[in-house]
């Protein structure tokens, strides 16, 4: 007997793209990448990227563009003003987010640059669901101080909940009771990239927006992976099932005052970013700055080509398909990762699966940085080129001394259309075979560090 036809998917995941070009990768010994390890100070940041096998240290800048965006490339106008590039790029960031000024910069730190050099300093308070590394470093530049209001669910691994991005409202509200004064803006960042990937639910800006309006305080949006939050409302939020991506982009543009982007995630972009305001007189005043260190306007530090490559890769990163096949890939090494018993975060975010190194290193006191060992075993085992996301990155305060993070992470960030099923295949093996061994890892102890943003730059020598 025949089975009738069906229209029940399939479970294997499929890339919704074939290979348009290749760049070959090359293969390297143990021994080959224990002398690299050695050379580069324990720092993966400073391996050359050729002796990395699956390179998932990061998502920003790392995917591959499509065919129309290589086409858009080609259409690029380098008109020092008023160019038709930017009047492409501006008429695509302003259908999903149609704030009254758009100001392209370099990428997204570009944007924090200007916009906290005129809303911060000494003084001043910024909170956040949790400050990306380069927001907290912009704003403490300015002598501000960075405050995290995760909801407390937020920092429990092992905890399944479907926002665990959202901010904690009801702290947010007691910091503007007490000190509404110095607080200039309130943020939110989407997803909730240091906290796991986690999205923030439309309930929650919305709260987050009713707060901001009590107090007459500005919410600005870090957007940087806005498409895979808005696929985790569509999914996970009721009454979002039906709803469009990118009218559920919209939605959360509309609750906000402005937005700092970078371009170089969901908008699948190599390079770029933009910083968007409402306010008249704060956007002439970012122009201002905008013009003083990133260029004109209409190019913002980009050529014109590239503005022509962020717009179209916008229509691309809010397509079902992609945004499907994008979170199920992450959730199947997550879930590969989890039923090999390896301490993972769960749920899975929108571009990375986070390793709760603090727990499978267990030996380790923090301050031996159980994150950056794990993250170098991977490499040396596979090849596999991680990011710790914990104490190295975060453990060093303003004043100098050291603390434990909240956390500590290793990321495994996904570069886009980049890496193949089997490519996936490849680093779950490499984990499970580096956390059967992490009780035998020791730890590190850093040699050289300077006073901000550490991570990129320190160097470790192993405990033995
Ligand atoms: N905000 C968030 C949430 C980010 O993840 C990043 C970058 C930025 C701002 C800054 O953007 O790199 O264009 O200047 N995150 C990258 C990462 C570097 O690896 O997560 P940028």
């Amino acid at each position: 007997m025949t089975e009738p036809m069906t229209d029940e998917p399939f479970r294997t995941i499929i890339e919704p793209f074939r290979i348009h070009s290749v760049e070959p990768m090359r293969l390297t010994s143990r021994a080959e990448r224990a002398a690299a390890l050695a050379a580069a100070g324990y720092n993966l940041f400073e391996l050359p990227a050729q002796d990395v096998l699956i390179d998932l240290l990061t998502d920003s800048g790392t995917g591959a563009m499509s065919a129309e965006q290589w086409a858009a490339v080609q259409r690029g106008n380098e008109a020092y003003a008023g160019s038709p590039s930017f009047q492409r790029f501006r008429t695509a960031v302003t259908d999903l987010f149609p704030f009254r000024h758009i100001l392209p910069t370099h990428q997204g730190r570009a944007a924090e640059k200007i916009l906290f050099t005129v809303t911060g300093g000494a003084g001043r308070v910024i909170p956040n669901n949790t400050h990306f590394d380069t927001t907290r470093a912009n704003i403490e530049f300015t002598g501000a101080q960075a405050v995290d209001l995760p909801v407390p669910e937020g920092l429990q691994p092992s905890l399944r909940h479907p926002f665990k991005g959202n901010m904690d409202v009801a702290a947010l509200h007691g910091l503007l009771a007490e000190r509404a004064d110095v607080v200039p803006l309130v943020m939110l960042t989407v997803t909730n990239n240091s906290g796991g990937g986690q999205p923030v639910s439309m309930a929650n800006i919305r709260a987050v927006r009713e707060v901001c309006d009590r107090y007459g305080k500005p919410l600005f949006l870090d957007a940087c992976r806005f498409a895979e939050n808005a696929w985790f409302i569509k999914t996970g939020e009721p009454g979002y099932g039906d709803v469009p991506v990118a009218d559920i982009v919209r939605e959360m543009a509309a609750l906000a005052d402005g937005m700092t982007m970078s371009a170089k995630k969901d908008p699948l972009a190599n390079i770029g970013g933009w910083l968007a305001v409402n306010d008249d007189r704060l956007a002439e005043q970012c122009r201002s700055l905008e013009i003083l260190t990133e260029g004109f306007p209409t190019y913002g530090g980009l050529a014109g080509r590239d503005l022509e490559a962020i717009a179209q890769g916008l229509s691309e990163c809010t397509d079902d398909d992609y945004l499907r096949y994008r979170v199920r890939s992450i959730a199947y090494l997550g879930e590969a990762l989890e039923s090999s018993r390896v301490p993972v975060v769960v749920p899975f975010g929108g571009h990375a699966v986070f390793i709760d190194a603090r727990a499978l290193l267990a030996h380790l006191d923090p301050l031996r940085y159980p994150g950056q060992v794990l993250a170098c075993a991977l490499y040396e085992q596979g090849g596999v080129r991680a990011c710790e996301i914990g104490t190295v990155m975060f453990g060093l305060r303003p004043d100098g001394t050291e603390a434990p993070a909240a956390m500590d992470l290793v990321r495994l960030a996904v570069p886009r259309r980049t890496y193949t099923q089997s490519h996936i295949d490849y680093v779950i093996e490499v984990v499970t075979r580096v956390a059967g061994r992490a009780a035998q890892l020791p730890g590190l102890r850093i040699v050289y560090q300077p006073r901000q943003l550490r991570h990129f730059t320190a160097r470790f020598e192993p405990l033995r």
